[in-house]
């Protein structure tokens, strides 16, 4: 059976850019293949070095996994500082990572202007660490929204220089995976660009906001003052709203909407109230089991140590092999 993994990045609760790119295909992957969901909170100190409740968040998302639907009967869940193998192949990995290609990396490059202050040596090696984190278990399919598809990229490069560097073919080539047929790309409500924790509150719908907050949030999206000619092109705040749409509402529901919005009798106002309640309806279920999971501490703690168990037992067996062909040995 093919090995899965994937994770998310402990920051805080997760929006729909994560649900939609990311854990909605985790959900369906379980029942498929052999799977380990993890909780970043290692690559979480590349921005965040000293965070105020760093257990909280990565709790956080624990909870949310759970509350998605993710079955730690099915799939692996842990956490990632719980498996310090994947820091030792992290540190392998880095010998042969060069200064070139890391500094070339899109989000490397992102985060260079958005955090001037703190260009540190964990965010260069991002990279690197990720392809740890697929390759301590050999995966070979990694659901990812498509602002992953370059680290993807840049694993497969490690893991094939791994092999060709050590006269081996260890590991295997992982791709990034999607049921959809490609790779999602959700959208934020500031009318530019996706939906990110970094943006700001009101660019990302959390799936533990409450109702009334998703209503609010949407019906202050940015949009513009309409369309003045018959089939005109949607300018981008507008077409982040439509994407939104075909995301989480009905065909029928969407059609309506495109061809109002194509004879210019569309209004807004009904637009984002239908997107707002099509929004609260698909995220429901996730909703109303999040409060839930959240006071069964008990339950929680006993997911992330079988979890840890588990992918532990897989991780150790790689790096004892990595070790082995890499060189090292015990007198
Ligand atoms: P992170 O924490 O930024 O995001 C987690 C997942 O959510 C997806 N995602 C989106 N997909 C579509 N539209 C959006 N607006 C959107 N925003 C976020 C991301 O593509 C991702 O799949 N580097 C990763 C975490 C990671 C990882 C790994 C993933 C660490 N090691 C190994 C896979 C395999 C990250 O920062 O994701």
């Amino acid at each position: 059976m093919e090995t899965v993994v994937s994770g998310i990045r402990s920051t805080g609760k997760l929006h729909l850019g994560n649900y939609y790119g990311a854990v909605q295909n985790f959900v369906k992957m379980q029942h498929e293949y052999n799977c380990y969901f993890f909780i970043a909170d290692y690559h979480s100190l590349t921005t965040h070095p000293t965070p105020d409740d760093l257990h909280g968040n990565v709790k956080q998302v624990l909870i949310e996994y759970l509350a998605a639907g993710i079955d730690p009967e099915k799939a692996t869940i842990y956490v990632q500082s719980d498996v310090p193998q994947i820091a030792e192949l992290y540190l392998f990995l880095n010998m042969n990572a060069y200064m070139g290609e890391l500094e070339r990396s899109t989000s490397f490059k992102d985060k260079v202007r958005s955090q001037p202050d703190n260009v540190n040596a964990g965010l260069l090696t991002y990279p690197v660490l990720m392809a740890a984190d697929i390759l301590i278990h050999k995966a070979t399919k990694v659901p990812v929204g498509k602002d992953q598809e370059q680290h993807l990229e840049m694993a497969r490069t490690f893991g094939n220089r791994f092999n060709r560097l050590y006269n081996t073919e260890y590991f295997p080539e992982s791709f990034a995976f999607s049921f959809s047929d490609k790779l999602v790309k959700v959208p934020g409500l500031d009318g530019k660009g996706k939906m990110g924790k970094s943006e700001g509150e009101a660019n990302a719908v959390y799936l533990s906001d409450s109702v009334e907050v998703i209503r609010k949030k949407v019906m202050r999206a940015v949009s513009d003052s309409g369309p003045t000619e018959e089939n005109q092109p949607k300018p981008e705040p507008i077409q982040n709203l439509f994407d939104l749409m075909k995301i989480v509402s009905s065909t029928d529901t969407y059609t309506h909407f495109d061809e109002l919005y194509n004879k210019c009798q569309i209004r807004y106002g009904d637009f984002k109230k239908q997107l707002a309640e099509d929004m609260i309806i698909a995220t429901e279920p996730v909703r109303e089991k999040i409060n839930a999971i959240a006071a069964d501490t008990e339950y929680l703690s006993k997911v992330a140590k079988i979890g840890a168990e588990k992918a532990r037992e897989s991780a150790s067996k790689t790096i004892r092999e990595v070790r082995e062909i890499i060189g090292f040995r015990s007198f």
